[in-house]
């Protein structure tokens, strides 16, 4: 029986879970057997990216699960080599192409890259792809605040989704109150921090003997108290169900607020502010 995860409906009426599926590095066919056990654990929102080189992976899971499309929402990224408008619009066709799906649930700017500055050109793109059937929901990851403002003046249009980095050692306290005022929903990259460091942190070990959980168990339950979805990867099945398992018990105020503590702000893992940071 596939473990419930609770849903979202985001501005533009698009309703997914409120955990999803990481797949950075699960490419080939042990990544397609890790995607499809996750959708048998019962995880139906997958991400994955141009630049992961596993859209192809994804596709065939999708093929190969007994679960059907229409209840699977996927979601890709647009690269920041791709941001002038055409090739915007050929790399979402292309992406599509990839994972032989003739839709995306969701589709994100990767990174603004403003040093470059182009990113209003693919948001355009975005818009249109959407427009034209490509995608159902559009959004960005790693945008600021001026950044998402920009688009706004220049477009009218809001994403829906900023997937960004978040886990305890960085909660993106200002930036998720932003999002919560402009109707955008907070995904969070990388939430439990890659496990470096974090599973072995005694403040959130001891949180996690009083519940009786485990410490991934208790990072990500305060993911969802927080009202980010997280999209925690793992190629081990037990551990997919693990990170699933948190529905049935609850962070009290001053569990999250101890946790909200651990957040310093240098506390991204490889310093990749989005303010000067580009990846292509
Ligand atoms: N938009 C962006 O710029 C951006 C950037 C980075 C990542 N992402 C997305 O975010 C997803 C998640 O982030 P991430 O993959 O960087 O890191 P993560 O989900 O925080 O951590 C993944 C690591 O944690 C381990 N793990 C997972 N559950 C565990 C558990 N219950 N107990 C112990 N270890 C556990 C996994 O090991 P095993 O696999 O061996 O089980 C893997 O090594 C990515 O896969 C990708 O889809 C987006």
């Amino acid at each position: 029986m596939a473990n419930q995860i609770p849903n979202i409906t985001l501005h533009d009426g698009l309703t997914i879970p409120k955990v999803g599926f990481g797949t950075y590095r699960l490419n080939g066919n042990d990544g397609v057997q890790a995607i499809n056990n996750a959708i048998d654990n019962g995880y139906r929102l997958i991400d994955t990216a141009y630049n992961y080189e596993n859209e192809g992976t994804i596709g065939e899971a999708v093929r190969r699960s007994s679960t059907p499309r229409e209840q699977l929402l996927i979601t890709s990224k647009l690269p920041g080599r791709y941001h002038h408008y055409d090739k915007a619009v050929t790399t979402i066709q292309e992406s599509l192409y990839r994972a032989n799906l003739d839709y995306y649930d969701l589709y994100l700017i990767h990174w603004p890259n403003p040093i470059q500055d182009v990113y209003v050109e693919a948001w355009q793109a975005l818009i249109d792809a959407k427009r034209w059937g490509y995608i159902r929901s559009i959004g960005v990851c790693n945008f600021l605040p001026n950044h998402l403002e920009r688009l706004k003046k220049e477009t009218g249009v809001l994403p829906t989704i900023n997937q960004i980095e978040l886990h305890p050692f960085f909660n993106q306290e200002e930036q998720r109150k932003w999002h919560q005022d402009h109707q955008i929903v907070t995904e969070s990259w990388s939430p439990l921090a890659r496990t470096n460091d974090v599973l072995d942190h005694p403040v959130l070990q001891e949180i996690a003997k009083n519940h009786n959980r485990t410490v991934s168990q208790i990072i990500l339950r305060w993911h969802y108290q927080l009202d980010a979805i997280a999209i925690p990867k793992s190629a081990t099945p037990s551990r997919q169900l693990e990170n699933i398992s948190i529905f049935d018990f609850e962070l009290s105020n001053e569990e999250m607020s101890i946790i909200n503590q651990l957040s310093k702000a240098d506390g991204r893992m490889k310093d990749q502010d989005p303010a000067v940071y580009e990846e292509f």
